[in-house]
Order: structure tokens, then sequence, then C-alpha cells
């Protein structure tokens, strides 16, 4: 990996690039979050806002994360504070370690899941009939106590040992493996549904939008969906950015990033729902839908087992490659800023995903019917997850707009997205406009909305 005079490594190639970006937003957010939020939210009406909110407001953010991480090659911290020093900017950099940490909980529940999955894919513990027997299997295994949360602090300690290292060649090396391995595994999927007998309900069920269903709640969910799928709003596409070559091309990468992370999450729904409507079930499932549905359709392939342990050894890796990529905001804010050993500041960060890591696990089982200090109506699994998801990375998303709109140089802005002039970006008035005004105000009347509905 070439080293830059300030010591900071880089990609070794483009492919690196991509497949390292994209390693980071693909991953539990398109095969798991995706369909049980389309499911919830009407289906193609929920997909026509979430595309809306990729384009608009999505890839403008992730062009604004990575130009600001590759101009100030920093941390979230050190990139508000190189940039405007002695302002409140780096606040943006808490909001990022909170929301980091609360990801990284549920998160790990569900990676979990999926190395339970994969344990029983090997084991032929998957090896039942009917869908209803897949919904028993995974209502006894996520509300009992001891397993989710025995494979959630395995989870979390897989994450730690890579993280402690700081092995970025190896997730770049990876994630080049891992993407079009996984990639290809969905397209055979995905013709599998295709061929189901209700495949046209499913593809309708997704495809096509009943507008009168587009609801505060669907918005919300959208907006949420599209930050957390893009890994947006709280500087860990920074921190990928600030890895970046001085030739890398910013826009480009940003567009690639965002249709294929796009591209894999509609796969995902083609796969899903097709099933939902043959298997005679409801698409409103909630987290339990993929982790029913997909035993079930593996189960009526030739070859069942080897479908399904490869499959949830991809989906492990893939969740690592995010957590991976989480983990480095809050790693990095301590080890850069903080100035503590890398293994200083890994262990407090697996200390404190631990914790909530159990509390989310137990959200199914033991804590199930806790109300939040009688304060709110959820567990903290969906805590975690509306707070972040919903809250948060919007949040964060729209000061990095209002940043990089109103606050950055414009020609700091410009010399980062066409590499000191060298490449011409028709788009820059465009990207301008989008982070000055539509971002931030969408944002706002939808972070409204949010509140709210919290
Ligand atoms: N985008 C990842 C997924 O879809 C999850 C993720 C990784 C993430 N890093 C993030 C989400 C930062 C929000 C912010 O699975």
């Amino acid at each position: 990996m070439a080293q830059q005079n300030n010591n900071r490594a880089q990609f070794a190639t483009k492919l690196g690039v991509i497949a390292t970006t994209v390693g980071s937003a693909v991953g539990l957010g398109n095969i798991w979050r995706f369909p049980y939020e389309a499911g919830n939210n009407g289906g193609g009406a929920f997909l026509i806002c979430y595309l809306l909110c990729i384009v608009a407001l999505g890839i403008p953010v992730l062009c604004a994360e990575f130009a600001i991480g590759r101009s100030t090659r920093s941390n979230i911290f050190g990139a508000f504070e190189n940039l405007k020093s002695s302002s409140k900017w780096h606040w943006i950099g808490y909001i990022g370690i909170l929301s980091s940490v609360m990801i990284l909980s549920f998160y790990s529940v569900v990676a979990g899941w999926t190395m339970e999955y994969l344990y029983q894919s090997f084991t032929g513990g998957l090896n039942l009939s009917g869908a209803e027997a897949f919904h028993n299997q995974f209502t006894s295994f996520s509300t009992g106590n001891w397993r989710p949360i025995l494979w959630t602090v395995i989870f979390l300690l897989c994450n730690y040992i890579i993280v402690v290292r700081g092995v970025k060649k190896g997730i770049e090396k990876m994630s080049n493996l891992m993407m079009p391995a996984l990639f290809v595994l969905l397209i055979i999927f995905c013709v599998n549904s295709l061929m189901m007998p209700k495949a046209k309900e499913g593809l309708e069920f997704l495809f096509s939008p009943d507008f009168s269903k587009i609801t505060p709640e669907v918005v919300v969910s959208a907006l949420g969906q599209a930050f957390f799928s893009l890994s947006l709003g709280l500087g860990t596409m920074m921190t990928y950015g600030s890895y970046f070559s001085k030739d890398t091309r910013i826009v480009r990468s940003a567009t690639i990033t965002a249709s294929l992370d796009t591209l894999i999450a509609v796969l995902a729904g083609i796969i899903i729902f097709p099933a939902v409507f043959s298997f005679g079930m409801s698409p409103v499932q909630g987290p339990a839908l993929v982790f029913e549905i997909l035993p079930s359709i593996f189960a009526q392939m030739p070859g069942a087992q080897i479908w399904s342990v490869l499959f949830f050894f991809l989906l492990f890796l893939a969740s690592l490659t995010s957590t991976i990529s989480m983990s480095e905001v809050s790693i990095a804010f301590l080890s850069e800023e903080k100035k503590m050993s890398r293994i200083k500041a890994s262990t407090i960060n697996l200390i404190i995903a631990l914790c909530g890591g159990v509390l989310s696990a137990l959200s199914f089982g033991y804590l199930s019917d806790l109300n939040f200090f009688g304060l709110f109506d959820i567990n903290f699994f969906s805590f975690f997850d509306f707070t972040s998801s919903n809250l948060l990375l919007p949040l964060g998303g729209m000061l990095i707009s209002i940043f990089a709109g109103w606050r950055l140089e414009r020609s700091a802005l410009k010399n980062a997205l066409t590499n000191e002039g060298k490449i011409g970006v028709k788009t820059f008035p465009l990207l301008v406009f989008c982070l000055k005004f539509v971002a931030p105000i969408a944002i706002l009347l939808i972070f409204l909305l949010g509140l709210k509905l919290f």
C-alpha cells in the first residue's frame, strides 16, 4: 500500500477504492434491513422514496464526505478542525461517534443471527420444511437469551481482532473477492425466485408504487434507510475518503458506490418478495423477515445446504466489512485525537459495543417487554435502530451538507471534486445546489417528521 508523505495509508488500486467503499456500504443494510423496511412500508411506495433520497441526498452527501475526508486527510474530528478551527463543527464528530456505537450494537446482534444461521447450515439444522417451521425456528432462537448473546459477542470479537490491527490491505483484498462472489450468488437466487409461482405478485409489490401509501413514516424510513445503506452521516465515508489517492475521482466513486449498493438492495428485494407471496406470508414481518424467508428459499433449491452455507458466510463477511468501517470512526477519534494506542481505542469501542449489543440481543427475549424506563414503548434494539438511522444519521448528513455547501470555501470543494482542476466535473453546479439547498432543507423537514414520530 502506497504511503503519502504524511504517512496516511492509501488504497492500492482503483478497484480497491470501490471495493472497500462498497464493502462498507453493502451489508445487512441491503440484505436484511432494506427488504423488511420495504415490506413494512408498502413496497413500491417505499422504493420510490428510497431511490429519490439516494439520488438527491445520498450521492451529494457521499461526495461531500469523500471530498472533506480526502482534502483534510483526517478523521471526522480532525477534518472539521483542519477546515474551521475554533468553531463548533467538530461536534458533528460527536454525533458520529454516538450513532456509530448505537449502530454497532444492534448491527452485531443481526450479524450474530447470520453466524447462527451459518452454523445451522453447516450442521444441517436448517433442514426443515414449510415456512411455518422456519418461522418457529427463528422465533425460538431469537427470543432465547443465551445463543443470541453468545453470537453477538463472538461477532464483536471478530470485529475487534480485525480493527485492532488496522489491516486495511487485508480488507481491500477480502472485499475485492467477496463483493463479486456475493453478487453472483444474489443473481442466482433472483433467477430462482423469479421462477416461483407468485413471482409476479412479489414484483408488483416492490415495483408498482401505490402513491397513496406514501405517509410521513414511509418518507422518514426511506431517508433513514438511504443513509444507513450508504454508510452516511457519521463520518465513515469521510474516513475512507481520507485514504483516497489524489487521483481518485470522487464524484465517479460516489456514483458507482451508490449504484452498486442500490442494485444489491433491489436484488435482495427481488429475491425476497416473490418468495414471501409464494409461501403465503405477509411482507410486514419486521426484522425477522429475511431470516425466515431465506432458509425457506434455500430449502427448495437443489443443493440447499451448499447455497445456505455460501450465502450466510458471504453475508457474515459483508457485515464484517461494514462494522469495521463504522468502528473506525470512534477508533480514529480515540487514537488520532486523544492519542490513545490502537489497542486501547479498539478495546474501549469493544466494551461499549458489548454493552449495547447485549441489551439489543435481549430485546427479543428477556427485555422484550421493556418500555425504556417508562418513557418510550420500544425496546433497546428498536430504540438504537430508530434513533441512529432515522434521526442521528440524517442530522449528521444535514450538517455535513450545510458545511460543504455554505462554510467550506467553494474553491476548496471544487479542487477536491475536480482533483485540483485535472478532471472536469460537469455536475459540479448541480452538486453544489443539492448541498446548499436541496439536502439541508429536505433532510430538515424529514428530520422534524422523524422527531414527531419518535
Ligand atoms: N451501510 C452498511 C450496511 O448497509 C452499514 C454501515 C456501515 C453504516 N458503516 C456505516 C451505516 C456507517 C451507517 C453509518 O449494512
